[in-house]
């Protein structure tokens, strides 16, 4: 979703802001632009479209500046175009903001502000807000006081950035629901919407919390709530370095986080298995391992991507941890005025840490007294910290907007704590030790599987045309079908539908014809002879069919068009390895249709509004 990058120094500010910019590309976006002060003059550039396209225009300028601010926007109220992108200023060009978020009650705030003799250049709900500051600076309150008699008057969510020709010494922001870090440097600082935008300047960052604002001048940051409180904050020294965000010779994001499956699933892992004694150690969960044990019930909330590893979850939960789970959308839960009590643990899994709805279902659990877990990949997210415990996936920096390796690593963090929680209930030390033998030897089994990449490739040749696909899987494959059909169609943008396999009788085998190819996950395990007999009922009816199989099933053969042979593993663990075919599927019928895979259309890689 939009980016936001401020830059304060001595240095250009130019290339820097474009080149975060061109960091945060992978967010999502449909337009682009910067302005800077300097000297006592100002300059805005927008354009509709890339990051590219901007860097052309503003290089023909030739600008100097040594103060700026820089964003990338995703259409919320108005159609992408010039005149709608960020940043906007006032009437006279002196004050310049950028926003992430929605303001809810810009109609009202427009209103009033027409009447005073405000006119707007855009249809969006930002421009209310420079307008809004604005009218404060004319009352000749400074500009930080501006901001905060602003934004006591708005309701939404805001990510800002804001800086003013009369006080060229200071970027004013502010957060309240979008992520905002400042980057701290010698005799510079930076603001960004995530750290990787900053990463090739400065690896110390202090993460704004909601409510809070901060002043960033070349020298130093104060941080103030809105209401004018102090805060102290830590300075946190990130790990992440360039190479993670870096495509490493590969064509896309998407690509190369798929192949990186391998190690990212190492990584998850790294550390926190005891063959010996059949168990998990996860330290995250540490202080609360009682409480969590003890749980009534487990309920899961997520979205997207994150939302299929939670299913899987509650298949691991139940069948290992014996506890009662339940698996939520985030962002129905937060509106249903759900039933938690104090004896619940509500898990939140989300790769960026960041979205909203996620981070609303987490605050509505925990104001009803459950233990609140987070799996969360991008270290010092909001969900992260919000959390009352939790644990990092570690599967290293996800920038293709279709989530690869972080769904394969949150599969590996929820056996983890299935495996701790059984090992505290009933499961026996040999059990536990089968489960983490099946565990280490993932790796190598992903190594294997990746190594159908020029198989699939050709299958995908074969497919690229067609114009819906169905997906279906049973017990714990049915959520890796779901999964395999989201990929499909997020890049692809053909229509495809994931299903339990038995549910397809209850109606989409109306759909079933010459045409329509249905991808079957049909592994050996207790299901196997079910999905087989629903594979007939597809052959019957002329579908093509695609398998998934385990790779000594060669009777499978006789009944499918194709199929593609992976090494077995434990039921439970069988979804880290089927979904990386199907990975690999959506990718190269992306690819072939010409289609931008790490930025497909309209998607955002982190969604923080609702
Ligand atoms: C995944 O391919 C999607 N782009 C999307 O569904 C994603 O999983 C969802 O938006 C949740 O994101 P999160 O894991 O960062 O919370």
């Amino acid at each position: 979703m939009c980016g936001i990058i401020g830059y304060i120094g001595e240095k250009n500010c130019v290339p820097i802001l474009i080149n975060g910019l061109k960091r945060l590309e992978y967010r999502g976006y449909d337009s682009a632009g910067i302005s800077i002060i300097n000297n006592g003059n100002t300059c805005i550039v927008k354009n509709k479209g890339k990051v590219s396209a901007l860097e052309e225009k503003v290089s023909l300028m030739k600008l100097n500046a040594v103060l700026g601010i820089g964003h990338t926007r995703w259409a919320t109220h108005g159609i992408p175009n010039e005149i709608n992108a960020h940043p906007h200023s006032n009437e006279d060009n002196t004050l310049f903001l950028i926003h992430n978020g929605i303001i809810e009650n810009y109609q009202t705030i427009k209103k009033g502000l027409k009447q005073i003799g405000y006119s707007f250049r855009s249809e969006t709900d930002s421009e209310v807000l420079v307008m809004l500051i604005d009218s404060f600076l004319k009352k000749n309150y400074p500009l930080t006081k501006a901001v905060q008699l602003a934004l006591s008057e708005v309701e939404g969510t805001y990510g800002i950035a804001v800086i003013y020709k009369d006080e060229p010494d200071k970027i004013v922001v502010a957060r309240k629901g979008s992520p905002l870090v400042v980057g701290l440097g010698e005799n510079e600082n930076f603001i960004a919407s995530d750290v990787s935008a900053i990463l090739a300047h400065t690896k110390q960052i202090v993460y704004l919390d909601d409510g809070e604002l901060a002043v960033i001048t070349k020298n130093g940051f104060l941080v103030k709530t809105i209401l004018d409180i102090e805060i102290e904050k830590e300075v946190h020294e990130i790990s992440m370095s360039l190479d993670e965000i870096d495509k490493g010779g590969y064509s896309h994001f998407m690509l190369k986080e798929i192949m990186e499956q391998t190690e990212s699933v190492t990584n998850s892992m790294r550390g926190r298995l005891l063959l010996e004694d059949g168990d998990a150690k996860l330290g995250g969960l540490a202080n609360v391992i009682d409480k969590l044990v003890n749980s009534n019930r487990i309920i899961i909330s997520a979205c997207g991507t994150s939302w299929h590893a939670g299913l899987v979850g509650e298949y691991m939960f139940e069948q290992y941890a014996r506890i009662q789970t339940e698996v939520e959308y985030a962002s129905e839960f937060r509106y249903r005025n759900p039933i938690i009590t104090n004896e619940d643990t509500v898990i939140l899994i989300s790769q960026s840490g960041e979205t909203a709805d996620t981070l609303a279902a987490l605050r509505e659990a925990k104001s009803r007294g459950a233990l609140v877990l987070g799996i969360c990949n991008v270290v010092g997210s909001t969900i992260a910290r919000e959390s009352n415990a939790g644990v990092y996936i570690h599967a290293g920096s996800e920038i293709g907007v279709a989530s690869t390796k972080a769904f394969t690593s949150q599969l590996i963090v929820l056996a983890l704590i299935t495996l701790l929680i059984a090992r505290k209930k009933s499961l026996s030390a040999a059990e536990g030790k089968e489960l983490v033998e099946a565990m280490q030897e993932l790796p190598d089994k992903i190594s294997h599987i990746l190594k159908l990449n020029d198989t699939i490739e050709q299958l995908a040749e074969e497919f690229k045309d067609s114009k819906n696909f169905l997906y279906l899987g049973r017990g714990y494959n049915f959520p890796a079908a779901l999964e395999g059909a989201l990929k499909l169609k997020e890049i692809s943008y053909i229509h495809a539908e994931g299903y339990p396999a038995a549910e397809m009788k209850h109606g989409p085998i109306a759909l079933i014809d010459e045409k329509m190819p249905v991808v079957f996950i049909a592994t050996k395990d207790s299901t196997y002879e079910k999905v087989i007999s629903n594979i007939e009922e597809v052959r019957a009816r002329g579908g093509r069919i695609i398998a998934i199989a385990s790779e000594n099933d060669e009777e499978i053969d006789t009944l499918v068009d194709y199929s593609i042979k992976i090494p077995d593993t434990v039921e439970m663990l069988r979804p880290v390895l089927t979904s990386i075919p199907l990975q690999l599927l959506a990718y190269h019928i992306a690819v072939k249709k010409g289609l931008n895979v790490d930025q497909p259309r309209n998607l955002a890689k982190s969604v923080t509004v609702e």
